[in-house]
């Protein structure tokens, strides 16, 4: 099943249920929204979470574009991605969380071929502000699908502040041996989809009060679930990256850690660039300057005069298409090619610099503020000329 028509399946799935398809957003939250990225499906939603009604009605469906930096460190594992999709649906005050739990592992086992006796589920088990999930505990019990309880694991809260609520979340066994253990014991355990029971908002205090009507919000990753289902043992070897994993290796020799890595940070800069961020040192410029800069700092560990001029167009090409967005292939080279030349010139720079007898010794507090002050060499790559891994 390819990625289209995994997605195809899950909206009409929804729809023949009542829910009406909301184009996915931008990956650019609002002006005013102290968010860099939309991290996931319900935050362009909060509003209409938190009360206000929403055009479309009480259900809703949609595949949103989302971009994580918390998980940069683990892209390059099987299942992390930056900038990745999320189908999601929504009960705004409509139906309560059982159903959505029971839709989901009729579309999983029915509708996607699931074996269900691969599936584990998680749910909240309580804790001093609020009691046990026992309706998401009792569908699956219904449904006989093993679950495994835990309290900071199954709540979900996209900040600080703002609706949250205890969650169930669906795994599914990746291993070669029968499933064994649980979900947190074992990471063969592939979680697969959230339902939160969005019925709390946190305050400033760190108070929970109930929400005007309980929400139920879910979220499946697009590329584990096109994993899965096509067979694969990780996202980049689904049909999403096929282009991306047969054109960088000819063109640059990387071990399979470095490839990911390259594949993952090159596509979810296009997207940025797509959507109208350019690099620079403060917000989301900055996250775009750190993907390509570690990139490059990839790249040029084995061969120095590798350079981003030779990335396919087609790979880009491939990539808006993909995300829809109507951006031109040579501008977002133009973007990529000027940040390796602002970055070639910086590292210069910097070795000059630091290559002055005055900084052969360990460096102090002072030595950092000189060179950042005087010389427009941040901490993090002076450091990394330092162990040899700027960027
Ligand atoms: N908001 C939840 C998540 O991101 C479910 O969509 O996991």
């Amino acid at each position: 099943m390819n990625t289209e028509h995994i997605v195809r399946t899950f909206v009409e799935y929804f729809q023949e249920r009542g829910h009406r398809h909301l184009a996915g957003s931008s990956l650019l939250p609002l002006p005013g929204d102290p968010v860099l990225f939309t991290t996931s499906g319900m935050h362009p939603l909060t509003p209409y979470l938190e009360g206000r009604p929403h055009p479309l009605g009480r259900r809703l469906v949609n595949v949103q574009r989302c971009l994580r930096t918390t998980d940069l460190d683990e892209v390059g594992d099987d299942t992390h991605l930056t900038v990745f999709e999320m189908l999601g649906t929504w009960s705004l005050g409509d139906y309560e969380g059982p159903r959505s739990l029971g839709w989901g592992h009729n579309l999983l086992v029915n509708g996607f071929g699931i074996d269900p006796g691969l599936l584990h589920a998680t749910v909240f088990g309580g804790d001093e502000h609020s009691g046990p999930d026992t309706g998401s505990l009792r569908t699956w019990e219904e449904l006989g699908v093993p679950v495994e309880l835990t309290t900071d694991e199954n709540w979900w809260s996209n900040g600080p502040t703002g609706p949250c609520g205890p969650d169930s979340e669906i795994f599914m066994w990746t291993g070669d041996t029968p499933p064994r253990s649980t979900p947190t014991g074992d990471d063969r355990w592939v979680e697969v989809w959230n339902h939160v029971m969005l019925r709390y908002r946190r305050h400033d205090d760190g108070s929970l009060d109930l929400l005007p009507r309980p929400n139920v919000d879910t979220g499946l990753g697009l590329e584990r679930l096109s994993a899965i289902l096509q067979g694969r043992k990780s996202v980049f070897e689904t049909d999403l990256f096929e282009p991306w994993m047969r054109s960088v290796p000819p063109l640059w020799p990387l071990d399979q850690r470095q490839l990911r890595l390259v594949c993952d940070h090159l596509r979810s800069s296009a997207v940025v660039i797509g959507e109208g961020v350019l690099p620079s040192n403060t917000g989301r410029g900055y996250v775009l300057r750190r993907l390509v800069r570690r990139v490059l700092t990839t790249l040029w560990r084995d061969d120095p005069s590798r350079t981003l001029a030779d990335l396919p167009e087609e790979l880009i090409q491939h990539t808006l298409d993909h995300f829809g967005l109507p951006g031109r292939t040579g501008r977002i080279r133009d973007v990529l090619l000027d940040e390796e030349r602002r970055f070639t010139q910086l590292l210069q720079r910097g070795r000059r610099v630091l290559s002055q007898p005055r900084f052969s010794a360990p460096l102090t507090e002072e030595d950092y503020t000189y060179l950042h002050d005087t010389h427009g060499l941040p901490r993090e790559l002076v450091r990394g000329l330092r162990t040899g891994t700027p960027g």
